[in-house]
């Protein structure tokens, strides 16, 4: 596929009374052309890079519009143009139509890849804001058509899908992103430079929290689809059932077979922290025992409260050193140490979703704020020299190492934060918590090769994947569908 593409004004036009869609307009993009090596250069840079949104409901429409508000912004935007919409619900499909008019319209993303790959339209870039279960499905088609990908979290709806789309990427070699926006805001990266240099000295627990409760999905036999919805087609990869009532829009999440509950809705935003932090993403040999404690697991549902521990080795850390504890409450559960600490002073931490236990103090962390106690260690700490670079935004980073990937530079596909080797291990962290919960005995997990380890390891090891319906397959090459 030619990466570098020619001017092509179509798709997106501007609702002018909505300042939601702000884009740069295309008599800007063109004002710089005079037939010069360093115009023609300026001209292709500036060439729109061409979007094509896969799921354009709910955060699908969040997404979007940070991508064009992240685009507009700063000194020296990023032309870009919605030039396909995708969606399974006509009702969705029509209100993102209202405001970009032009854009092609396709209910099925499998024929939006039919006709990027009979050239039937140009795409330059692909994002996916679709329910988990077809994560892996609409990234995989993306990724096999040479396509960067910006896809929501988490990555996948399994651990085994997050292994094949880290595989599928490596040999893609193109921009990717998950949606973790807050991996680009100024608190996280300030938090990550603290914990490296030392700010609460070494760290031994983490802890996450989220009071959510995506739980306890049931089947409504007889229940009605709506007129708007195609249901075949939402079920995507999954066994077809009958419809289950207002699972969609988004109480998906409370059934195992298309989300994960709390902890799949939330994690990869939460444990983001830690994970980086501590540099999971980064160590050989990355191994954990994994625990999980919540009430009587039920085949259909999510739980309502859950509470899961990771103690996590790797190659480098000293034998003999405990492992690292991870931990996450949701549902109403609260960290132990947390209590402790609310007790002691009487402060309700509530706030915060992050505690790092370190070896001199506690640094306690949500998306915007944190907080280093005891306040003694606080006022000694000096603010660490910043070591990492702050985007623009989530979305405006993916887009820069797109367009420059686009230009033929040796851009490096990692250039992105939440790129998807980064982005696989910490799903395969999350969703390995839902498989232990539901495998009902601790389990051990080997983020190197992906064996498990359990007293039932059959039962565990086929809780790392998802039955799929019949021609729907990531084993082999996915635009064969
Ligand atoms: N990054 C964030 O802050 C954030 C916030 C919310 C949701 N999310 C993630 O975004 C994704 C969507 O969540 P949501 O709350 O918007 O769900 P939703 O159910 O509200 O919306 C999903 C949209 O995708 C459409 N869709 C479903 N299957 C499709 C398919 N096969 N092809 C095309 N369109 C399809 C639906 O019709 C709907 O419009 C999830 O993965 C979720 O975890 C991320």
């Amino acid at each position: 596929m030619n990466r570098r593409r020619f001017l092509q004004i179509s798709g997106f036009s501007l609702a002018a009374s909505s300042a939601l869609w702000s884009c740069q307009t295309s008599s800007r993009r063109r004002s710089t052309s005079d037939g010069s090596p360093i115009a023609k250069y300026q001209r292709e840079r500036d060439q729109s890079l061409r979007i094509a949104c896969i799921g354009v409901g709910g955060r699908g429409l969040e997404s979007l519009n940070e991508l064009l508000a992240e685009c507009d912004a700063g000194p020296q935007p990023q032309f870009v143009e919605i030039s396909a919409l995708c969606d399974v619900d006509l009702g969705m499909l029509d209100a993102a139509a209202i405001h970009i008019p032009n854009a092609k319209r396709y209910r099925d993303f499998r024929l939006l890849y039919r006709d990027i790959q009979s050239g039937a339209i140009e795409i330059d870039a692909i994002l996916i804001s679709t329910p988990d279960h077809t994560h892996a499905f609409a990234t995989a088609m993306a990724l096999a058509c040479g396509l960067p990908v910006y896809c929501e979290k988490p990555l996948t709806h399994t651990v085994a899908e997050a292994r094949t789309i880290a595989a599928m990427a490596r040999s893609a070699k193109v921009p990717t992103q998950m949606g973790t926006q807050i991996h680009a805001g100024n608190n996280y990266r300030t938090v990550v430079e603290l914990i490296r240099a030392g700010a609460i000295g070494e760290v031994s627990f983490a802890d996450c929290w989220d009071n959510r409760s995506w739980c306890c999905g049931q089947l409504t036999p007889g229940a009605l689809v709506p007129k708007t919805l195609d249901w075949d087609l939402w079920q995507g990869p999954t066994l077809p059932s009958a419809y289950i009532k207002d699972v969609a829009p988004a109480n998906w999440r409370r059934y195992w077979k298309y989300g994960s509950g709390t902890l799949g809705d939330m994690a990869c935003h939460i444990l983001d922290l830690p994970y980086w932090a501590l540099g999971l993403g980064e160590q050989n040999g990355l191994r954990a025992e994994i625990r999980a404690d919540g009430p009587a697991v039920d085949s259909v549902g999510c739980p309502a409260s859950l509470e899961v521990s990771w103690a996590i080795t790797w190659s480098s850390r000293p034998a003999g050193k405990d492992p690292l504890i991870l931990r996450w409450f949701d549902g109403g559960k609260v960290s132990p140490t947390v209590q402790e600490l609310s007790a002691k002073d009487r402060q309700n931490y509530g706030r915060f979703n992050t505690l790092f236990q370190g070896s001199k103090g506690f640094l306690l962390s949500n998306y915007d704020e944190h907080l280093i106690l005891p306040g003694a260690l606080a006022t000694t700490v000096i603010a660490p020299v910043p070591t990492l670079t702050r985007p623009a935004g989530h979305h405006r980073e993916w887009i820069n190492a797109v367009r420059e990937w686009t230009m033929d530079s040796p851009t490096n596909s990692a250039m992105t934060g939440s790129n998807f080797q980064y982005a696989s291990r910490l799903t395969e962290l999350v969703l390995s918590g839902a498989v232990a919960y539901r495998t009902q005995t601790p389990i051990t997990y080997d983020f190197d090769s992906g064996v498990i380890g359990a007293a039932d390891a059959k039962r565990a090891a086929k809780l790392l994947t998802e039955p799929c319906r019949d021609g729907w397959t990531l084993d082999q090459n996915p635009l064969f569908f």
